[in-house]
């Protein structure tokens, strides 16, 4: 059998013969009771507390004692200095025994239980001897319970920290700034929101930062891909079935709001939705209860929704694609993100971080990124956002296991074959189907040319330095050409 730990007293009496009573009906238990130490007023109580801490599990005390420092004072003092400590408080029998202000303001002080005295005839036993010990075990596991509680506590606040560090958003552009203040902003709030954004740029990354930092964050984060389910299937999988409810429904299957009730539901490429399971999912946003299929019954939910979507729902809505009641209730906040070439240095942060990640992954010595491919870098257009780009860091791990130069980055295994994309090279648009004078085209050539090139540059200066010209010039011909 497993060795009992002892459970250590200390006693709070001013009254000899109470200490006796006290002392007389722990002794049967001896083996498991310990009573370390007996004080006869509340400031000695205090200092012992204060100086041995965890010393003591549980605190026997006398309610009328004497001294200043006494009664609920005494108790809430005990607690604060050790908030584990369990209170038993013994009274003379002159309270009334059905005083319920009384009990309560000694619990509401951090009591764990208390009892009346047995009157003076009775010199033995303070009180019904096997009630006291059963109260000073019951309030040792109280103890104890509170203990493994703080433990698992910390446990849980530590896993959280560990899953924000690994999710964590890189990204130090205006945008990614503005976007990290908003979802700490939302977070708290339990408001849905939508995101938009295009394929890559980090929406299922967004919505985690924003579960995890929300009141929700121990309770499950339930993604689903609503474009990837046959319609068919998707409501059996939002809202589960009953056992037996259709052919080949051999078990019950718990529905994604259930098993994200009380925490945070992802509906990821929401504008992928059909028609009917819209019209589901906006009756469980109204009435906060789901139709379990095969249930006769409705379950209620409380579930927070993150949608996201890289279409322009609000432009599905317009060509009845989307309803626009849900559109209304999923859009409460929406959430823009930008897609990487719009983040000028943040490709370079990423780029950085995930060397990191994948040198470490694999074992490797983390790579040098030369400047010279740095620039290839910032050109690049990432279609495919920072999903590409962390595919593409990947690539060049395995491949370059000292340096990676421009040569390797413009390996067409490497960027694809849009370094330069068509979008920008082409220029039959300029024309707008009539020939222009030549200072015209030029102007408007001009214009694009400079806006593409700042908007891959982090700042004015660096612009200019690709173009080949001193900032003032830059800036003037901005001014001229109306882009200041
Ligand atoms: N700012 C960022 N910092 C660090 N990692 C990021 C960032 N943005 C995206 N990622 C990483 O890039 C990958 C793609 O991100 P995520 O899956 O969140 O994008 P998405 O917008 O949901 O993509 P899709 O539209 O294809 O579903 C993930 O591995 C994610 O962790
Ligand atoms: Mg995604």
């Amino acid at each position: 059998m497993q060795k009992q730990e002892m459970i250590n007293i200390l006693l709070v009496e001013d009254e000899e013969f109470d200490v006796r009573r006290v002392k007389n009906t722990l002794d049967y238990y001896n083996s498991r009771i310990k009573l370390l130490d007996t004080v006869s007023n509340g400031m000695a109580a205090l200092s012992l507390i204060r100086e041995n801490p965890d010393k003591y599990d549980v605190v026997i005390m006398d309610y009328q004692i004497s001294g200043g420092l006494k009664g609920e004072e005494l108790i809430s003092k005990m607690k604060s200095y050790d908030p584990f400590i369990q209170i038993i408080v013994v009274t003379k029998m002159t309270i009334n025994i059905t005083n319920y202000d009384f009990a309560n303001n000694l619990l509401q002080a951090g009591a764990f239980w208390y009892c009346t005295k047995y009157p003076g005839n009775i010199e033995e036993y303070i009180y019904q001897p096997t009630d006291f010990i059963l109260s000073i075990f019951n309030a040792y596991e109280k103890k104890k319970l509170e203990k493994q509680k703080l433990k698992s506590d910390k446990r849980l606040k530590k896993n959280i920290e560990n899953l924000l560090e690994a999710k964590k958003i890189i990204g130090e552009s205006k945008p990614m700034i503005q976007l990290k203040e908003n979802i700490e902003k939302y977070a708290k709030s339990d408001v849905n929101i939508l995101i938009n954004g295009p394929s890559g740029t980090g929406k299922e990354l967004v919505a985690w930062n924003i579960h995890l930092r929300s009141k929700r964050k121990y309770e499950n984060f339930v993604p689903i891909n609503c474009g990837s389910i046959p319609s068919d299937l998707l409501e059996s999988e939002l809202f589960g079935f009953e056992k037996g409810s259709f052919t080949g429904a051999n078990r019950e299957k718990p529905g994604l709001f259930e098993v994200a009730n009380n925490g945070t539901l992802f509906l990821d490429e929401v504008g992928e939705l059909p028609p009917t399971a819209q019209v589901k999912l906006l009756r469980v946003l109204q009435e906060g209860e789901i139709e379990k299929i095969g249930r006769t019954g409705k379950i209620s939910v409380n579930v927070r929704i993150i949608a996201a979507t890289n279409k322009n729902l609000a432009h599905e809505v317009n060509n009845n694609r989307f309803r626009e009641d849900l559109y209304y209730r999923l859009n409460v906040v929406p959430l823009e993100i930008v897609p990487l070439r719009q983040r000028g240095d943040d490709i370079l942060l990423l780029f950085e971080h995930f060397l990191d990640y994948f040198s470490q992954d694999l074992g490797f010595t983390k790579p040098v990124l030369e400047e010279s491919a740095k620039e290839i870098l910032l050109n690049y257009k990432w279609p495919g956002n920072v999903r590409e780009l962390r595919n593409v860091v990947q690539r060049l791990v395995l491949n370059c296991p000292d340096r990676i130069t421009a040569k390797d980055v413009s390996n067409p295994m490497i960027l694809g074959n849009s370094i330069v994309s068509k979008e920008e090279s082409g220029f039959e648009d300029l024309y707008e189907g009539q020939v222009l004078p030549l200072k015209e085209v030029e102007r408007k050539f001009r214009i694009r040319y400079f806006k593409y090139v700042r908007s891959i540059s982090s700042s004015d200066s660096a612009a200019a330095e690709k173009l080949g010209l001193a900032p003032s010039n830059f800036y003037r011909m901005c001014k001229e050409l109306g882009l200041k």
